[in-house]
Parts: structure tokens; C-alpha cells; sequence
């Protein structure tokens, strides 16, 4: 993760190579502003005097201020402040910090936009506090600096990336809920980093026995409790379709345990139980995928990504709720001994289930993890898979699809969804649907057909869960970018984490 801070007074050489100033293009703010910026920066060049810069949203204009100042300076603008939300905060700093990547700029300072003169803006107006604001503003600047660089080799004079991002605020009013705001961004984003680090690593580097490893690791490293089943034990459990699914590789399936149980608390709080899709390389198995794109398989594990990162960070948070993550993690590959098309598998609960496609793979490993979580006695179950391609049709890539069976949990995910720009889209599970998964040899099928597939495969994780209220988010449109984001490159955006906490934070059973 990039170093963050918060400051207070003028950006200062020492502290920032690139220095971002939000305007708006309200006419009398933008005046006052550009004020502001020719103090700071002296004077402005000829094109900016004569209006080449309006402050709409998204436009950027680079300054080379002269005198003493060493750094750039980029006008960043913020549209209206009527519209200016927390997404346009964060936004803006990743503005800032893109562009800081183009200059070769290690050191990014980003002006914070004087609160006074967002009283009407949308994010006030969604309740939104200086805290909130530099949260935001940190958060863009941090989840944009984002590389996988690691198995690159750097060139002589590369430029390594980003190493620092600071929140300058105008007054010593705010330096508080400004440095908590940045302080809690560097725990949120630096849980995001470690699931985009986990999900963009490779199938040779990542498998059960080494997302076991890296779940110990951070466990032991940000205080939360990790548990590892090997396949003698989760074989013991008849967990039917973890081991089935794990049959067609060399790879020896796991089932990882986290726990958060802040003292005293667990008595008192609610329990919340989070599963995530640990598929490391999902090939298909003998349903083969096509090869195309394959290699994107790599991260169908990005469900269980999410669920270390928001382990991480609830546990550097201490969000008060006993909080369980549960994967389930297994390769899914067309070995000699693999699941083949018609075989029948038993789950943890002793429900059965008729494999018609092995493709549909994730929903066998889950649907034992989500009967496993019942022991717990939850408040309340979510899970986080990149389930089915038919969400990807269905949403793209700009919305997670939630199915479930609490209103309310899915309220307050919209909700959270909202806050982060993490956003959830709900499809229905009309009982009407699931004719389209009955098998007449077992209890259900594990594919639907064509039609409403992302609703068929939230059914079938349907038919193990207890009488627990449950919600399934398929994240396979969102974990999974094929072209760079606001604020995240290609490959795993690490969704779910920044959701997830948000919503933790402020659940109530
Ligand atoms: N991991 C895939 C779903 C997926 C697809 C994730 C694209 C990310 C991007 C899942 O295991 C799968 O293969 N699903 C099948 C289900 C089908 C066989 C019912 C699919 O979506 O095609
Ligand atoms: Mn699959
Ligand atoms: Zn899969």
C-alpha cells in the first residue's frame, strides 16, 4: 500500500511532486478558487486566463508553477457542486494520482475542497461528514495507485509507481475527522490491495494450500483466528462437493475458517457469517472452457479474496460483530479422477446434488460451506462468488447481482453499495424458477438451462442454506475488469471489501 496522511496548511515540496486542486465550475466558487490557485501556484498561463479550464467534471489541467514550488500543480475539475458526491471525491484524487503516474510524480498531495462551500453539494445532502469526505478522497487516491507489477522486471529509470498520497486541509477545524477519515481509507484500501494482490495472482502461485498460507499469514498479521481443513478432514465432514469438484487435480482442496470475535463480544453482538468462492483456477473441468479468455480463471477466486480483505480490515477496525469468513477452496480441472457429467454428489447436510455441467462448480463447494455455516448459529449469511457469466450479460461491470432472503440485509447492502459506489443490483428468486434446476435423481441440479442463469445458480445455493437470513452477491462482473476502472487497472478490482465494511460497520442485526 502507498503511505497516507493528512496535513494541514500549504502543500509543501517536501511532501508532494503533484499537487491537485478541485474546481467547480460554479461561477462564483470557480472564481474563487482560481484566486486561490494563482496564490498558491503565481501565475496562471495565458490559455487558463482566457477560460480553457471550466471545471467540468473529469477535465485536468497541468500547471508548471514557477518561483520556489518544485512541483506540479493539476487543476482537477469537479463539475457542479450540486453534483459533487463522494464517488466525484474519489474520482478526483485518482485524477490526481493518474496523472502524477504520467509526470513520473512519486509524492501526490490533494487539496480538499473547503467545506463551507459543499453545503449543497450531493454528498452533504446524502448526509455525507468531513469524515466521510476524507475517506473518500483518500480512498480514490490509494485504489488508483494500485499496481501488479510484481513479477515485472523494472527497467533502468522505470518508474516505480506512486508512494504517497497526502490530504491537505485548509484548517485545524478538520485536521481530526480528516486524519480518522484517512487513517480508516489506508485500512479499507489496503484490505482492497490485498484482495486485488491474492485475485491477480496467477494459478501456479495461488492454490488451496497457499490461500490457506496467505490466510494464516494475514491472520497472524492483522489479529483475526485462522482454521485449515486438509482434505483428510473436510473428507471426514463429507463435504461432497469441495472434494468432488478437487478431484480433478493435484491440488488438494482446503477449507479455511476465519474468525473476528473482538473480546466480550461474542456474547453480546450479532454473528455474521461471510462465505467466498475460493476456486483458484476454474478450467471448467471435462466441461471444458473454451481457451479463450481461460486465463482470466485464474481469479474465480476473488470471492474468497474479498472475504480475507474484509477479515483484515474488521479486525484492524475492530467492528463490533462477531464475524466468521469461510472458504471453501479447490482447482477446478479435467484430471483422470474428475466429477464427471451425470455424477451425484452428497453435501455436508446430506442433501444430494446431479452434476450436469462440472463448469457449474462453484455453486457444489459452496453449497457445503453455506450448510457448514449454519453451526454458527448466524444472524445472518452472505456469500461473495463469481458464480455465473450470465450476471456479466445481466449487469456488466458496473453492479454486483444480490439475491437472497433478507430484505433488510439487502437494504442496507443497497445502501452501502451506494456510499462506496460498490453497488448491488437486486434480481428476484421467484419460486417459479426453480423447476429449471429439479433433477429427477437427486434433490437439484447443479445447472438451469439457459435462461436467468445467474438466478438458477443463486436457487441452487439456495436449497442448503438453513433457516438462517442469507444473501448471495455474484460478483463476477465487478470482481473481474477487462478494462481499467475509475479507480482500479484491469484485472481483480477487489470489489466487495469496501462494500462489505461499510456495511459491517454500520449493521445491526
Ligand atoms: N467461474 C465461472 C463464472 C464466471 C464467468 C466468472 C465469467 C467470471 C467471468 C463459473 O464457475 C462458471 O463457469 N459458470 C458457468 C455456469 C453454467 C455452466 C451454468 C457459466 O456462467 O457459464
Ligand atoms: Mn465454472
Ligand atoms: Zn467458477
Amino acid at each position: 500500500m502507498i503511505a497516507l496522511q493528512a496535513r494541514v496548511g500549504k502543500p509543501d515540496t517536501r511532501h508532494a511532486d503533484l499537487v491537485g486542486q478541485i474546481l467547480f465550475e460554479d461561477k462564483k466558487v470557480f472564481k474563487h478558487q482560481l484566486d486561490e490557485v494563482r496564490r498558491i501556484a503565481g501565475a496562471l498561463p495565458p490559455s487558463v486566463e482566457a477560460g480553457a479550464f471550466k471545471a467540468k467534471r473529469g477535465q485536468t489541467l497541468l500547471l508548471h508553477p514557477g518561483g520556489t514550488a518544485r512541483y506540479q500543480m493539476l487543476l482537477i475539475g469537479g463539475g457542479t457542486v450540486a453534483t459533487f458526491s463522494l464517488e466525484s471525491a474519489r474520482r478526483v484524487s485518482a485524477a490526481a494520482v493518474k496523472a502524477a503516474a504520467g509526470q513520473h510524480a512519486r509524492t501526490v498531495a490533494m487539496i480538499a475542497p473547503d467545506l463551507p462551500a459543499l453545503s449543497d453539494s450531493a454528498y452533504a445532502r446524502a448526509g455525507g461528514s468531513p469524515y466521510d469526505l476524507a475517506m473518500a478522497l483518500a480512498e480514490g487516491g490509494a485504489l488508483a495507485a494500485y499496481r501488479f507489477d510484481k513479477y515485472r522486471t523494472r527497467t533502468a529509470g522505470e518508474f516505480p509507481g506512486v508512494s504517497s498520497f497526502s490530504l491537505i486541509v485548509p484548517s485545524r477545524k478538520y485536521l481530526r475527522a480528516a486524519s480518522d477519515g484517512v487513517r480508516d481509507a489506508a485500512i479499507v484500501c489496503g484490505a482492497t490491495w490485498f484482495a486485488r494482490d491474492l485475485a491477480n495472482a496467477p494459478g501456479n502461485e495461488i492454490y488451496p494450500a497457499t490461500l490457506a498460507q496467505r490466510a494464516r499469514l494475514a491472520g497472524r498479521r492483522h489479529g483475526f483466528a485462522v482454521t485449515v481443513f486438509d482434505e483428510k478432514k473436510i473428507a471426514r465432514l463429507k463435504m461432497g462437493g469441495l472434494l468432488g469438484v478437487a478431484k480433478g487435480s493435484r491440488n488438494a482442496p482446503r477449507f479455511i475458517i476465519t474468525e473476528h470475535a473482538p473480546r466480550g463480544i461474542r456474547s453480546r453482538k450479532p454473528t455474521v457469517v461471510l462465505v467466498g468462492k475460493g476456486i483458484t483456477f476454474d478450467s471448467g473441468g471435462i466441461s471444458i472452457k473454451p481457451s479463450a479468455n481461460m486465463a482470466e480463471m485464474k481469479m474465480d477466486m476473488s470471492g474468497a479474496a474479498a472475504v480475507l480483505g474484509i477479515m483484515q480490515a474488521a479486525a484492524r477496525l475492530r467492528v463490533p460483530v462477531h464475524l466468521i469468513g469461510l472458504i471453501p477452496a479447490a482447482e477446478n480441472l479435467p484430471g483422470g479422477n474428475a466429477l464427471k457429467p451425470g455424477d451425484i454428489l452428497r453435501h455436508y447436510n446430506g442433501r444430494t446434488s446431479e452434476v450436469d455441467n462440472t463448469d457449474a462448480e462453484g455453486r457444489l463447494i459452496l453449497a457445503d460451506a453455506l450448510a457448514y455455516a449454519s453451526r454458527y448459529k448466524p444472524d445472518l449469511v452472505i456469500d461473495l462468488a463469481t458464480l455465473t457469466g450470465a450476471v456479466v450479460v445481466a449487469l456488466g461491470h458496473l453492479a454486483t447481482g444480490m439475491m437472497g432472503t433478507s430484505a433488510t440485509a439487502m437494504q442496507q447492502l443497497s445502501k452501502a453499495g451506494e456510499r462506496t459506489y460498490e453497488r448491488v443490483w437486486e434480481l428476484p428468486l421467484f419460486e417459479e424458477y426453480e423447476k429449471l434446476i429439479k433433477s429427477d435423481i437427486a434433490d437439484v441440479k447443479n445447472v438451469g438451462g439457459r435462461w436467468a442463469g445467474t438466478i438458477t445458480g443463486a436457487l441452487f445455493l439456495k436449497q442448503f442454506i438453513d433457516s438462517y437470513p442469507w444473501v448471495h452477491l455474484d460478483i463476477a462482473g465487478t470482481a473481474i475488469l477487462e478494462e481499467p476502472g475509475e479507480y482500479s487497472p484491469r484485472g481483480a478490482s477487489g470489489v466487495g471489501v469496501r462494500l462489505l465494511v461499510d456495511f459491517l460497520r454500520n449493521y445491526k442485526s
